[in-house]
C-alpha cells in the first residue's frame, strides 16, 4: 500500500425525506444569503424545488437563484455564477442536482473568492484555491460522486478542454433516494455505469497486488451490477436506488483510493470526447471501456482475471489467467448491452465528422495508467468506438 492520510470533510445525510429532517439544522449554521443553484428545471417539475424553497423560507434566508446549469457545465457558466455570488454577497451555496450542478458550484465557490482567473490560477500557476463560499449539496441524480469529493469537471469551450478544477468539499450532502425516482432511466443507467467506471479505474491503479481498498472496491462493483439489474427488472425499486446512490458516493469519495494511485484513462479520453461533442459522460464511458480494455488485455491481465472471478462470478477452474481476463471483458461488454447502454459513438448520436485525431492528441493521461497509451493507440480506440 502507498502511504496515506485519511480525513473526511463532508457530512452525509442519507435517507428518505432527509432534506425535511436535516436541512433546517444545517441552514441554522450558515449565513443569511443563500444561493439556490440548479440545472435546467427538472427540480421544478418533480417538486424538489418547492420543498427546498419552503425550508429556505422557513429558515428566513434571503434566496439568490442561479439556474440553467447545463450538463457538462462550461467555464462561462462558472463565471456567471461567480459574478452573481459576488454581486449578491452570497454566504452559502445550496447546489441541487447531479454532477453537473455540483461541479459547477464547487468552482463558483472558489472563483467568487478569487480576483484572478481560476483556470489560469490552477493550470497556469499550478496553485489550488484555499478560500471558498461554503456549500451544501442535494443530490437529485447519482453517478459521479461529486457530492463527496472536491474535484469538478468543467468544459472550457474556447480551449476545447474538459478538465478538472479543484474546489471545495461540500459541508453536507443530502442523499434522498426518493429525489432520484424521476431521473430518466437512461440517466440512471449511465450514472450507475459512471460509478462502476470509477471503481474499475481505481482498481486498475497501483499497487496492483491485492489490498483492502480493492476488496471493498469489488464489493462496490458487485453492488452496482446487482442494483442495475434490480432496476432493469423494476424501475420503481426504491431500495435499488438507495443502494445505487450510496454506491456512487462510495465509488468516488476517496475510500476506494486509500493507499492507491489511480488510473482513470477511460475518463481522460471520455472527457476530451465530451469537450468536442458535449456527450453524456456515463454513456461515453460505456462505449470506451470494453474497447480500451481489449487494448490492454496483457498489461491488465492479472487484475482483469481477479475481477472476472470476484465481481463477475466467472468459474476459474481450468482457465488460464489470460482466459479469465478475456472473460472479464466479455462480461463487462454483455452487461453494457443488458443495461441498455450504447456500444458505439454512433448509437450515442455522435456525428461522424468529429475530429477524433484532435481528441486523441488533447487527451492527457495520468502517469499511473496500467498501460501507457500513445496518441496513435488512443486514436485506434476511438476509431473502434465510432461504429
Ligand atoms: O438539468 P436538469 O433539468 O436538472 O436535468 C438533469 C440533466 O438533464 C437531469 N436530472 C437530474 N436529476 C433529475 C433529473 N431529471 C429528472 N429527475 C431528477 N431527479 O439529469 C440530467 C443529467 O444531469 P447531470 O448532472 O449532467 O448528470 P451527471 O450526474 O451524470 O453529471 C455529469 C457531469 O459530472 C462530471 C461529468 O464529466 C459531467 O460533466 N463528473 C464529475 C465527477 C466528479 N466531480 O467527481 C466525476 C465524474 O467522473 C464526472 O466526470
Ligand atoms: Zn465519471
Amino acid at each position: 500500500m502507498n502511504e496515506f492520510v485519511y480525513s473526511y470533510p463532508t457530512k452525509v445525510l442519507f435517507g428518505e425525506k432527509a432534506a425535511a429532517k436535516h436541512l433546517p439544522a444545517e441552514l441554522s449554521k450558515v449565513g443569511q444569503t443563500v444561493m439556490l443553484a440548479y440545472g435546467g428545471g427538472s427540480i421544478k417539475r418533480n417538486g424538489i424545488y418547492d420543498e427546498l424553497l419552503s425550508v429556505l423560507q422557513a429558515a428566513g434566508k434571503r434566496i439568490v437563484e442561479f439556474s440553467g446549469i447545463m450538463s457538462n457545465p462550461t467555464y462561462a457558466k462558472v463565471q456567471e455564477g461567480a459574478a452573481l455570488a459576488k454581486a449578491e454577497g452570497v454566504d452559502f451555496i445550496l447546489a441541487v442536482g447531479g454532477g453537473s450542478v455540483l461541479d459547477c458550484c464547487k468552482v463558483v465557490s472558489a472563483q467568487a473568492k478569487l480576483t484572478t482567473d481560476l483556470w489560469s490560477f490552477e493550470y497556469g500557476e499550478k496553485k489550488q484555491p484555499a478560500e471558498f463560499i461554503p456549500m451544501g449539496a442535494v443530490v437529485t441524480a447519482f453517478g459521479t460522486g461529486s457530492e463527496m469529493n472536491n474535484g469538478a469537471v468543467i468544459t472550457h469551450a474556447e480551449k476545447k478542454i474538459k478538465g478538472a478544477l479543484w474546489g471545495a468539499f461540500y459541508d453536507f450532502a443530502i442523499l434522498d433516494p426518493l429525489y432520484t425516482m424521476t431521473m430518466p432511466l437512461k440517466q440512471v443507467f449511465s450514472g450507475a455505469f459512471d460509478s462502476l467506471s470509477h471503481c474499475m479505474e481505481t482498481y486498475m491503479g497501483k499497487p496492483r497486488t491485492s489490498n483492502l481498498s480493492d476488496e471493498i472496491n469489488e464489493a462496490c462493483q458487485r453492488n452496482i451490477i446487482a442494483h442495475v439489474r434490480a432496476t432493469l427488472a423494476n424501475p420503481q425499486d426504491v431500495q435499488a436506488r438507495s443502494e445505487l446512490i450510496w454506491a456512487a458516493a462510495m465509488a468516488e469519495n476517496g475510500i476506494l483510493k486509500i493507499g492507491k494511485a489511480t488510473d482513470f484513462q477511460a475518463h481522460m479520453l471520455e472527457h476530451q470526447l465530451g469537450a468536442y461533442t458535449d456527450c453524456n459522460h456515463g454513456q461515453g464511458l460505456a462505449v470506451i471501456h470494453p474497447v480500451l480494455y481489449r487494448h490492454m488485455l496483457t498489461e491488465g491481465e492479472e487484475q482483469f482475471a481477479r475481477l472476472a472471478v470476484n465481481v463477475w462470478g466467472v468459474d476459474p477452474s481450468g482457465k488460464s489467467q489470460a482466459e479469465l481476463a478475456e472473460a472479464f471483458v466479455q462480461s463487462l461488454a454483455a452487461f453494457i448491452k443488458e443495461a441498455t447502454l450504447p456500444t458505439t459513438f454512433a448509437e450515442m448520436g455522435i456525428s461522424n465528422d468529429v475530429d477524433y485525431k484532435a481528441i486523441a492528441q488533447s487527451t492527457v493521461l495520468t502517469p499511473n495508467c496500467c498501460k501507457k497509451f500513445t496518441t496513435e493507440e488512443l486514436l485506434d480506440v476511438l476509431m473502434e468506438c465510432k461504429g
